[in-house]
């Protein structure tokens, strides 16, 4: 572990936890699908098949995802696809499972304390990317992680032991209080697609001060997955690693010259027909 360009390559076990303690205590088998990715795929297909009414599909794309009724336009347009375009429309699948869960973290008499932000059903989550056409600035709502995830002493620990990073990473601001946001994620593949991947948008930032953009928890025959760290100033990729259990990556995100994707995973034995690749990602933000 070292600094350089405020990245952190970690493995959980120099942090003083161990792999199958988080995999004991992280149930990633009662993950929800994330069905926001099935309408976002249908929001890029059609504004695709139909780039002159790209505005007015980012205009009625939040409906979109809210509603159980179809935006008048959208409807309007989906009506117009051809047989074969309709089928390819509703044939998109859910590739990911996921859930949400918030927490505050407080520095009392030099101790850090973590406090849960409890939200009773689902979660509100937008990012803030740079292009207008990148349908992350779309409000997607997530369920909340069980709470016997969410309260976990583990993952409380390992919050604490990444707000130390982030102390580390920004001493001179004396950090006090951080809003914490953590992702769990199965990224599922099965034999009937060649590859899933977890940034469709490609390099991207995801808006936070600092992240956590993995902390692989599980691995299952796939190949992929690469972490990818390109430096805008740079202008290359400085970092590409295939992260492996218990290894993450811990870095500056908004208003940096860091940006980060990861490349697909594929199924690595045919045969098996399913695969999957279980991770954490934190989002970090100073509150004081
Ligand atoms: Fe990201």
């Amino acid at each position: 572990m070292g600094i350089k360009y405020k990245i952190i390559h970690f493995n959980i076990n120099d942090l003083g936890i161990d792999i199958n303690s988080v995999k004991n205590a992280l149930s990633f088998k009662s993950l929800a699908w994330d069905t926001n990715d099935i309408k976002i795929s249908q929001l890029k297909f059609l504004a695709r098949k139909f780039y002159n009414d790209k505005t007015v599909i980012f205009q009625e794309a939040q409906r979109y995802l809210d509603d159980r009724t179809l935006p008048p336009n959208i409807k309007k347009l989906i009506l117009l696809l051809s047989e074969e375009d309709r089928q390819t429309f509703y044939a998109y699948k859910p590739f990911r499972k996921r859930s949400i869960s918030r927490f505050i973290v407080k520095s009392i008499n030099n101790q850090w304390e973590v406090s849960n932000i409890e939200s009773p059903e689902s979660t509100n989550f937008t990012q803030h990317p740079d292009s207008p056409s990148d349908l992350r600035k779309l409000k997607r709502r997530f369920p909340p992680m069980d709470l016997a995830t969410s309260h976990s002493f583990i993952l409380k620990k390992l919050i604490i032991r990444f707000v130390e990073m982030l102390c580390e990473c920004e001493h001179e601001r004396k950090i006090k209080k951080v809003e914490v946001t953590c992702h769990q994620m199965s990224l599922i593949i099965d034999n009937t697609i060649n590859s899933v991947c977890n940034s469709p948008e490609g390099l991207h930032q995801d808006g936070s001060d600092y992240i956590v953009s993995a902390l692989v928890i599980d691995k299952y025959n796939i190949d992929g997955g690469t972490s990818k760290l390109y430096c805008t100033e740079r202008e290359e990729f400085i970092k590409s690693h295939t992260l492996n259990c218990g290894e993450g990556l811990f870095h500056i995100d908004r208003n940096s010259t860091i940006w980060h994707k990861v490349t697909p995973i594929k199924l690595k034995e045919p045969s098996i027909k399913i695969g999957y690749r279980n991770i954490l990602g934190f989002d970090f933000n100073y509150i004081q």
